[in-house]
């Protein structure tokens, strides 16, 4: 496969709205004979490299492979792969899509690993969970059973519930909601609720709005001081359900999308009183038809009675896994074509190399762990806010880009004076502190 041509997914926006749907019929048929196509991929080989723990994300994407006939090789644990001395994230790819294998699926603690291993690999690149950031391909697998279990998804009431602000299954997830028209009710447990850059993505793309939210009738994981949002896209069919948006009334609630406190990536945050789903919330009225769904593994945030609840869904999303990553995988070997058309990527973004100093906030990002040793940082600069944002290429948080300077000049002007507008783009070099355009040598604006 030629390096233009290849697809990843790195986030869950590198598939359209359209590609999903059709890949859920390739799933669908798979499923109805999960053995019938052992000559699909046959000769094709995966590499899972996995650089923190997984049962079900590993194995399943292993079987899915091995029953489209493929093979697989696997770096299942990091101590005995060679980031344990020290090799990059690059160099692995470049070593084990250089020859080892045909596709990669990669997981790995630091935020913004994922778009690292795309860009360094030959073949495509599956992400399998880059830290807190995004886990697409788990998204592909809940939103099929969302979809198969009520038939559609757009105009669905969904609660995500638990640890919003770190788990990445979330994140892919709420951005596919949106995308495909369902209301979201965020019920975080307090403290741990949906990051800025999230809430932003989802108002920039999707024009989310966000209202207060109660959910009165839902007792067991939401005590009545819990504060919920609810999130709804300003799509106009949407719209015209509501005629209020400032405080929401959910009396119907289609999936409840339960999380664990990831605590691999908490730096001592107390989860003393964690929400727990329990029979009691699925006694309220409002749970009537829901789903609980749940990526596990599961902790102790459901009750082990709420299993047998016909409701209960979470072990059928992890098999539902299987059809769906062979769709998935099949699609990004070549081997099945779909009709719909690709994503439309919005050119509102343009890529800003940081030379002058800045560099991203998020402590977690790649460009400040080991991509510090060849990571140059990287930036999509939004000039349409006030001011203008720039978010980091890799883990996609943001800065505000408070000063622009002139690369040859060498001074600086607040990013709304009018001189800083009459610096042609090419020369703009911008910065979040007048502190760090003098660190970078440049000088004021005499005025
Ligand atoms: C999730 C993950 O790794 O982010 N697990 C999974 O892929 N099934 C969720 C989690 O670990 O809580």
């Amino acid at each position: 496969m030629a390096d233009q041509e290849k697809r990843d997914l790195v986030s869950i926006e590198d598939l359209s709205g359209a590609e999903i749907l059709e890949l859920f019929h390739h799933a669908d048929e798979f499923r109805a004979n999960l053995r019938a196509w052992s000559d699909l991929c046959r000769g094709a080989i995966m590499a899972t490299l996995f650089f923190e723990p997984s049962t079900r994300t590993r194995l399943s994407f292993e079987s899915s492979m091995l029953r489209l006939g493929g093979g697989v090789i696997s770096a299942a644990d990091e101590k005995n792969t060679s980031r344990s001395k020290g090799e990059s994230l690059a160099d692995t790819v470049r070593v084990v899509g250089g020859g080892y294998a045909d596709i990669l699926v990669v997981r790995h603690p630091e935020d913004g690993a994922a778009r690292v291993a795309a860009q360094y690999a030959r073949v495509p690149v599956v992400n399998g969970g880059d830290g807190a950031h995004e886990h697409p391909n788990k998204t592909l697998c809940d939103l099929y059973t969302l979809w198969k279990e009520k038939g559609r998804l757009e105009g669905l009431e969904v609660v995500l519930c638990g640890d919003l602000r770190y788990s990445r299954t979330i994140h892919s997830f709420c951005y596919a909601l949106a995308r495909f028209g369902a209301n979201i009710v965020t019920m975080p447990y307090p403290g741990f609720e949906l990051p800025d850059y999230v809430l932003h993505r989802l108002r920039r793309d999707y024009g989310v709005q966000a209202a207060a939210a109660s959910v009165a009738d839902l007792p067991g994981i939401a005590g009545s001081s819990n504060a919920a949002a609810y999130l709804t896209s300003s799509k106009p069919h949407q719209l015209a359900l509501f005629t209020n948006l400032t405080n929401i009334e959910v009396n119907r609630i289609d999936a409840i999308y339960m999380t664990r406190a990831q605590r691999e990536r908490h730096t001592g945050e107390s989860t003393a009183n964690y929400p727990r789903l329990s029979r009691t919330t699925l006694d309220a009225a409002a749970a009537r038809d829901a789903r609980v769904m749940h990526p596990l593994p599961r902790v102790d945030e459901i009750d082990y009675d709420v299993d047998d609840d016909p409701r209960s869904v979470y072990f059928r999303q992890a098999e539902l896994g299987v059809p769906m990553r062979m769709a998935l995988m099949a699609f990004l070997l070549g081997k099945i074509q779909l009709r719909a058309a690709r994503p439309a990527f919005a050119s509102v973004t343009r890529g800003i190399e940081a030379g002058a100093g800045l560099r991203c906030r998020n402590e977690r990002c790649i460009t400040n762990n080991e991509g510090v040793r060849y990571l140059a940082p990287d930036f999509r600069l939004r000039e349409a806010e006030v001011p203008p944002v720039l978010s980091c290429a890799y883990c996609e948080r943001e800065i505000e880009a408070r000063f622009v300077g002139h690369g040859q000049s060498r001074v600086f002007h607040r990013y709304n004076a009018p001189e800083a507008r009459r610096i042609k783009p090419e020369n703009r070099v911008y910065f979040e502190s007048e502190a760090q355009a003098q660190a970078a040598g440049f000088q004021p604006n005499a005025g």
